[in-house]
């Protein structure tokens, strides 16, 4: 369905759980609390809302997390979700902790695309962000996807002072595989807020010192807001989510699912619906639809990073917990 500024919104993210098992230090550093068990929407309901929002024209799916391979189940799921009638695609957001095992079933259940979240190509800095995570395990996450044949991208955040030399040996992962390589701006949510990112025009007047023959690619290429380029002879494209500085609000056709049941009409405000109460209290498929309904309608015409006063409620929740 189209929103109150005539864009489609057909592609919703659903976070299917707050828990992650590593600490990245623009993430979760330290050990939080998670939400507890009954606050957090079963798979059935998670189901439930999707069937609604499929009669509304939400089409497309990404799981994400926290890190969604730490929730039970979570591969089950995915297929479920795959054989809904009028899901289009599903796909997934993913450490890549946990992912090599799963990709036979990934493949087999015909998971339409999974993005890998890896910020460096270097144990040691890997260690240094992400807290506990062994980068060799997500090589071979990452490895194992794109082998066989799934859609693959990699999602990088580079920080200043943390893993900004890092860019280089990122983009040559295109070079060498068949995988998007993303290069995603820092935002400032959670602890976001303590760090200074790259903006695209930065990267990229680092890119044409190396590679000044790379283009700019106009055909679209998956459902987000980046912008890609392509180089000669590389396999995969070059992205930049320009979250801050590229306003890409005008296009945007997303909603988003906490794990705890808000549906959240932007990123950035931190207001929403809550779908698990009515759901719990036997809301109707039709109520459902129309609270998502109602959801989509409150989208904002853009978010307010950069502003001063933004006169709305900004997002105080992490970013574990809305999943990107
Ligand atoms: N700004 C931008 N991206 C972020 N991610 C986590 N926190 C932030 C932030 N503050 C990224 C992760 C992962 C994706 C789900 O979101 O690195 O790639
Ligand atoms: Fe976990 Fe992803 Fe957050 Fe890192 S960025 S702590 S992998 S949810």
């Amino acid at each position: 369905m189209k929103d109150q500024y005539g864009r489609t919104i057909d592609y919703m993210r659903i976070s299917i759980t707050d828990r992650c098992n590593l600490r990245c230090r623009y993430c979760m550093p330290e050990d939080i609390p998670s939400i507890s068990h009954e606050e957090i929407l079963r798979f059935e309901e998670i189901l439930q809302i999707c069937q609604s929002a499929v009669l509304l024209g939400i089409r497309k799916f990404k799981v994400t997390g926290g890190e969604p391979f730490v929730r039970k189940g979570c591969l089950p799921f995915l297929k479920r979700l795959k054989e809904l009638p009028g899901v289009e695609q599903v796909t997934l957001t993913t450490n890549g902790m946990l992912l090599a095992p799963a990709v036979p079933m990934l493949k087999e259940m015909g998971i339409d695309g999974i993005n890998v979240s890896l910020d460096t190509t270097d144990p040691h800095t890997f260690q240094s962000i992400t807290g506990r995570g062994d980068f060799s395990q997500v090589w071979e996450g990452l490895m194992a996807a794109q082998a066989s044949g799934i859609r693959t991208k990699v999602n990088a955040v580079l920080l200043q002072g943390v893993n900004g030399q890092d860019f280089e040996s990122l983009v040559r992962i295109a070079e060498a595989y068949p995988i998007d390589v993303r290069f995603i701006e820092i935002m400032p949510i959670g602890y976001g807020q303590g760090y200074q990112g790259y903006d695209r025009s930065t990267l990229l007047t680092r890119l044409a010192g190396q590679f000044p023959d790379y283009q700019e690619v106009t055909a679209s290429r998956g459902n987000g807001p980046a912008s890609y380029i392509s180089i000669p002879g590389f396999r995969g494209c070059i992205g930049f989510i320009d979250a801050i500085h590229g306003k890409f609000c005008g296009s945007c056709n997303r909603i988003r699912l906490t794990s705890d049941g808000m549906l959240k009409p932007c990123l950035y405000y931190g207001d929403g619906i809550d779908l698990k109460t009515p759901l719990r209290q036997g809301a109707s498929q039709k109520q459902l639809r129309e609270l998502i309904c109602q959801g989509i309608l409150k989208k904002p015409a853009c978010h307010q990073f950069q502003a001063q006063n933004t006169g709305g409620i900004p997002e105080q929740r992490r970013m574990s917990q809305i999943g990107g």
